[in-house]
């Protein structure tokens, strides 16, 4: 998250809120329960004070022992009905809040995952987490307590006030005078609040973004010896962190003893003013108890909702940035027609294709060859020249807006994504392992794929030998991105999920990492085989590679330049050649 994306919120917003309770929807039984509960709760606790009246006065002051003993029951009754009230108000909506929470963390998450990759090159990986953990966490007192506390408290205030005015209109005039202090202090506290809160927001994305990019970079801090530094600028934000709660702390620390000390004046005021009327009789003992509890139960309901008041806000701000992301629509989407296609049969083609990441910059230009069935195509170029993207929009990772890409002259836009992503297996320049076992990482879940194919992919790739050298075998699990397991073997396993998968058409981006010599034969071994009975298309690196394709592609500044045989672009003595002739002693083409 980054620091402009913080905007101030509005406490209550009542677009956003609309939107939120529609996610309630589903549990609006529940949530009639609890607000009913709600409303009945917030009666019965203003009427012990008026029955205590009523014990007092009439019962106690007339010697009724009879009376007092059913007033006693009475009120203890109303203790016994609001405690088991709060309780199943409390367990229903904290159940409603997970519930809600779950639900709208799974839409994200399945939302996200559908938009297609342009989104994820302009939104950090931190912040797409911290959309789906802490956003989502922050709504979490909205649903679980927010609303029906809110709605309780307010007619709480009110039935307070009702019952306070039945009793006695002066004393609650008395009591009600020290509500502008009251108000005033509110505003304040929840102004300086807001600002740190904000700034505690901000805080944690700093301190998120900055622990994230330091364990990823580990290995270059620790090889430039840079941990000094960067503890110490660890320590700069931590600081923050530490003066900016401390701040907080104090905020609250002011404002409870403030709203005691004016709930103390005014049972205070109560007292001094009831002392008097009592003695001539203008009031009962009755009334100034009542009174005092009155006092005492007003101030609860204000304090809770001025400390509401800064969860609603930052639960607002995140539902701000949850519905934003809501709101992204995924902007390759399969068509209502669109076909299933399971197997190649004649070609694949590129027609006149042009392609641009950003405005303006152009990285492809008018690219046009043909793959038929079975042939294998190398592609080669100078790094930046395109190769990766050619691939990309094959995959239809990105749209195109200029020509055409077919299969079998049918074009992908017009295919199901998932049948073009079944059609092909994509080996891509830099392998990424999930942190699942090794079996897992070649099967990718796919329950057709068995441990026996699984095993035999390995077998025929040359890759068994060293899985079953690890401590587990296939059931090593594969650390972090597969840190554990070296370059070329991070390939093989990748080689050996395609084999599995077994697709008619294979795309490999090879990586240029430098590979031991003996790990290379392996690897030139299993591309052999890999390449064997299918189509592909392959940015090349290695020698043996392109000399192996039946054509070759070579690709400058976006644009082909030269198509044919090793043999035929030599003897053209254009790029290639060039190319072959200043790279090849090292036997790669990088
Ligand atoms: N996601 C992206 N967003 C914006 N620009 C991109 C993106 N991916 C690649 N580019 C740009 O497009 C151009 C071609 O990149 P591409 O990855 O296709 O090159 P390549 O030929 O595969 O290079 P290499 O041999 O180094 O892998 C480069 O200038 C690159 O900066
Ligand atoms: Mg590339």
């Amino acid at each position: 998250m980054s620091v402009n994306q913080e905007k101030e919120a509005k406490a209550i917003d009542l677009k956003l809120l609309k939107r939120l309770l529609i996610f309630l929807k589903p549990y609006k039984k529940y949530v009639v329960i609890a607000t009913i509960l709600a409303i009945v709760n917030s009666a019965v606790g203003p009427l012990r004070p008026y029955f205590t009246k009523v014990a007092i006065d009439n019962y106690i002051a007339k010697n009724d022992s009879h009376g007092l003993y059913w007033m006693i029951l009475a009120i203890f009754g109303l203790i016994v009905i609001s405690g088991l009230f709060s309780f199943s108000l409390n367990y229903i909506m904290q159940t409603v809040g997970q519930k809600v929470l779950l639900d709208i963390r799974v839409k994200l998450f399945d939302h996200i995952q559908k938009l297609s990759l342009k989104y994820f090159d302009k939104n950090p990986i931190g912040r797409l987490v911290t959309r789906v953990t802490n956003d989502i966490e922050g709504l979490n007192e909205l649903f679980s307590s927010g609303v029906v506390m809110i709605v309780a408290d307010v007619l709480l205030i009110i039935w307070i006030i009702i019952f306070m005015f039945y009793t006695s209109f002066e004393l609650t005039l008395i009591t009600l005078s020290v509500l502008p202090f009251l108000i005033a202090t509110s505003i304040i506290f929840r102004k300086k609040v807001r600002v740190v809160f904000r700034n505690i927001r901000l805080n944690v994305s700093k301190m998120n973004s900055f622990l994230n990019e330091y364990f990823t970079g580990i290995v270059t801090i620790k090889l430039f010896t840079q941990e000094q530094k960067q503890f110490k600028d660890f320590q700069e934000v931590n600081e923050e962190s530490k003066d900016l709660w401390v701040k907080s702390v104090f905020y609250y620390a002011i404002f409870f003893p403030i709203v005691e000390l004016l709930s103390a004046v005014s049972l205070g005021l109560v007292l001094w003013y009831t002392a008097g009327n009592i003695l001539n009789e203008h009031m009962t003992i009755g009334i100034l108890v009542a009174f005092l509890s009155y006092a005492e139960m007003f101030f609860r309901p204000i304090r809770d909702l001025t400390e509401k008041y800064t969860t609603m806000q930052s639960a607002m701000a995140a539902s701000e940035r949850i519905f934003s992301t809501l709101d992204t629509e995924p902007d390759i989407i399969d068509e209502s027609n669109a076909i299933e296609k399971n197997h190649l049969e004649s070609s694949i083609e590129f027609k006149n294709v042009s392609f641009e990441y950003d405005e303006e910059k152009p990285v492809l230009k008018n690219i046009s060859f043909k793959v038929n069935k079975g042939e294998t195509i190398a592609i080669v170029g100078s790094t930046g020249s395109g190769k990766s993207t050619i691939i990309s929009l094959l995959n239809r990772f990105y749209d195109i807006k200029t020509g055409e890409i077919l299969i079998d002259g049918i074009n992908i836009k017009n295919l199901k994504q998932e049948s073009l992503h079944n059609l092909i297996a994509l080996v891509m320049q830099d392998v990424f392992l999930f942190s699942r076992d090794v079996s897992l990482n070649i099967s990718m879940g796919n329950e057709k794929i068995s441990k026996e194919l699984i095993e035999d992919a390995a077998k025929a790739l040359g890759a068994y030998d060293f899985i079953m050298r690890l401590n587990n075998g296939f059931g090593e699990e594969v650390r972090e991105r597969g840190a554990t397991l070296s370059a070329g073997q991070r390939q093989l396993i990748s080689f050996c999920r395609a084999f599995a998968y077994n697709p008619d058409i294979l795309i490999l981006d090879e990586a240029t990492s430098n590979i031991d010599s003996e790990l290379e034969l392996v690897i030139e071994n299993s591309l052999e085989k890999l390449f064997t009975g299918r189509t592909s298309i392959v940015i090349a690196h290695r020698l043996s590679t392109i000399q192996r394709a039946d054509r070759i592609i070579v690709i400058h500044h976006g644009e082909i330049k030269e198509m044919g045989t090793h043999n035929e672009l030599i003897s053209e003595n254009g790029v290639y050649a060039k190319l072959y002739n200043l790279q090849f002693s090292n036997n790669k083409l990088n």
